[in-house]
């Protein structure tokens, strides 16, 4: 399969902010200085090799897909140092505040593209993947707008190819609607496993899964998480 498919627009439609309130100085300044030299290529062109992306050899490459506030994605990065992370964010403020904590934690094995996230899977090379985090995902809750919803057969075929067998992807959200229509999705198919044997496999995060900044606002109000594992066969 070519790296680049022409039939594949470049730039989907977003759903979705990308501006919010007017950033403290020190975040601005973090956008200015500190993103340039974490970016994700951002002319459209294939990534042949993303490991060379980063300023020394990984042992395997981990995406998020809206990291928000970066509160997992800095976790995540901190505690796995020998792992490069590819994190995609399309709202400036969860990025300066990643950024904030790439500063003060001097991480290095972030990469960031501050956008939608489905711009540069076709850029990618099969099997390249070894973890995928989409955590709080929008819910998009009225059925009008529920094509919106990032999972669906589109993406998961992409992330099907990104993914090498034995990779893993782990979902979550507060709506069970959305665990309903995730869980659905991915059981009819044959190229993904969920790992779960029993409910507290879904109702309670493994250790090495921190509460995100949206977990914990569902929580406060009564809406209990549900984490999903998928297993690429
Ligand atoms: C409800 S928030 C959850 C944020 C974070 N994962 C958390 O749990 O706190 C969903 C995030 O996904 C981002 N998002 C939406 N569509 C996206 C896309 N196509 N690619 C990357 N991020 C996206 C939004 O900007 C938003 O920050």
């Amino acid at each position: 399969m070519p790296l680049q498919d022409s039939s594949v627009p470049t730039r989907p439609k977003l759903h979705g902010r990308k501006k919010g309130h007017r950033l403290r100085k020190q975040r601005q300044q973090l956008l200015e200085t500190l993103l340039p030299t974490l970016l994700f290529p951002q002319a459209d062109a294939p990534v042949s090799d993303p490991y060379n992306l980063f300023s020394r050899r990984f042992e395997a490459l981990w995406l998020e897909i809206g990291f928000g506030d970066g509160g997992h994605l800095a976790w995540q990065a901190k505690n796995n140092p020998d792992i490069g992370f590819i994190g995609c964010e399309p709202y400036e403020p969860g990025v300066a505040g990643l950024l904030m904590q790439v500063a003060a934690d001097d991480l290095e094995n972030i990469i960031v593209h501050p956008d939608d996230a489905r711009q540069i899977f076709r850029r990618l090379p099969d099997g390249c993947i070894s973890r995928i985090f989409i955590l709080f995902p929008d819910p998009w809750p009225k059925k009008k707008h529920h094509k919106r919803r990032f999972i669906s057969h589109e993406n998961i075929d992409a992330l099907a190819r990104l993914m090498h067998p034995g990779a893993e992807l782990r979902f979550a959200s507060d709506i069970d609607d959305y665990i309903r229509w995730t869980l659905a999705m991915f059981r009819g198919r044959a190229d993904f496993a969920w790992m779960a044997d029993c409910p507290r496999d879904w109702q309670i995060r493994p250790d090495d899964w921190p509460a995100t900044k949206y977990e914990r606002k569902a929580a406060a109000v009564g809406r209990q998480g549900k984490f999903l594992r998928f297993r690429r066969i």
